[in-house]
């Protein structure tokens, strides 16, 4: 009994409130190689920071809307199902937008362990750059590994969401064809690398924070052993392929190997039965 309450002690006082100040601006950046466009920044960063919380942390953003339109942010994922509703940043569901120039906190306790994202959500403006990785972690998971390591995927726009979304939400456009990206991201970057240590068990945790495109994901010359969806613990299984589609989450346990004398290619190819068309130029895969 003494024990346990301890461990309640113990496990009262590693909740903390972790406080963030988000102050969102323009800044221009070549994400592919290709083009430079304007973005949205989290403090004048992009790729912004991911977000690293513990299990019962409460989060606190304060937004600072330093851009010239409204913006709104949603926790990907992450139930807001005990009084905090109107934490949830869906525009004009939950909350009317913050106009430009003007500041909202958002206040909420996180209890669930996994792998999130945290994103605009207001019309299609996430894809302008205004989106991050947010990962819980719980010391009580039931699965061991070394080493944690968030791999985002996004697709990438050269044109801004505004006008990707005028083009969709026309007349014009009796298909309802979607606007097909330029690029395909991992971690924010078309030549992103990873680097791994011998003799160790990773957890990769892929996250999907593309408008449209669906990832192929494997890894040359390793099994993964999936472990979460969506913030949801699984039955380990093991798996050669991952299939991720916009939104989605999978945590894996990958095992590396004893030397070090060969690298591996992490693939995350676009999977082309979401295009309507695969443009000239566009690469689907590296
Ligand atoms: C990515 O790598 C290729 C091949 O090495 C290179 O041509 C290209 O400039 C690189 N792109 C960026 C954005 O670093
Ligand atoms: C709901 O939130 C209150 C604090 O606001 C907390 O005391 C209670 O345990 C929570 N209930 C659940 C089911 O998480
Ligand atoms: C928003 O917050 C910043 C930083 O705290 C402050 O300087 C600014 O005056 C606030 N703006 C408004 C409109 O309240
Ligand atoms: C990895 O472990 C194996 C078996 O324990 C060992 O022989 C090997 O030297 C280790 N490799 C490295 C790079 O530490």
């Amino acid at each position: 009994m003494k024990l346990l309450l301890l461990l309640l002690f113990l496990y009262a006082v590693t909740a903390k409130r972790v406080e963030l100040d988000w102050n969102l601006q323009y800044k221009n950046v070549n994400a592919d190689g290709l083009f430079e466009r304007r973005v949205i920044s989290i403090n004048n960063e992009w790729p912004p920071l991911p977000v690293e919380l513990n299990v019962n942390d409460i989060l606190v953003i304060h937004l600072q809307n330093n851009l010239n339109e409204v913006t709104v942010i949603h926790a990907h994922g992450i139930n807001q199902n005990n009084g905090t509703n109107h934490m949830d940043g869906a525009g004009m569901v939950t909350q009317c937008p913050i106009p430009a120039n003007h500041n909202f906190t958002y206040e909420f306790p996180v209890t669930q362990a996994g792998t999130f994202w945290i994103h605009s959500h207001y019309k299609v403006q996430y894809m302008d750059g205004l989106r991050v990785p947010l990962v819980v972690r719980d010391i009580h998971e039931p699965f061991h590994w070394d080493e944690d390591q968030i791999i985002s995927l996004s697709d990438w726009y050269h044109q801004d969401s505004y006008t990707n979304l005028e083009q969709y939400m026309n007349h014009d456009n009796i298909e309802g064809v979607e606007p097909i990206p330029q690029s395909g991201l991992i971690n924010d970057h078309v030549n992103s690398t990873i680097s791994f240590k011998p003799n160790k068990t990773y957890r990769l945790r892929f996250l999907n924070m593309a408008g449209i495109a669906t990832f192929n994901v494997y890894l040359d010359g390793h099994d993964m052993q999936v472990i979460e969806v969506d913030g949801i613990p699984t039955q380990p299984t093991r798996t050669g392929l991952i299939y991720l589609a916009a939104g989605q989450r999978v945590s894996v346990l990958v095992k590396t190997k004893s030397t070090t004398d060969l690298n591996y290619i992490l693939h995350a190819n676009m999977n082309p039965a979401m295009f309507d068309y695969i443009p000239d130029g566009l690469k689907l895969s590296k």
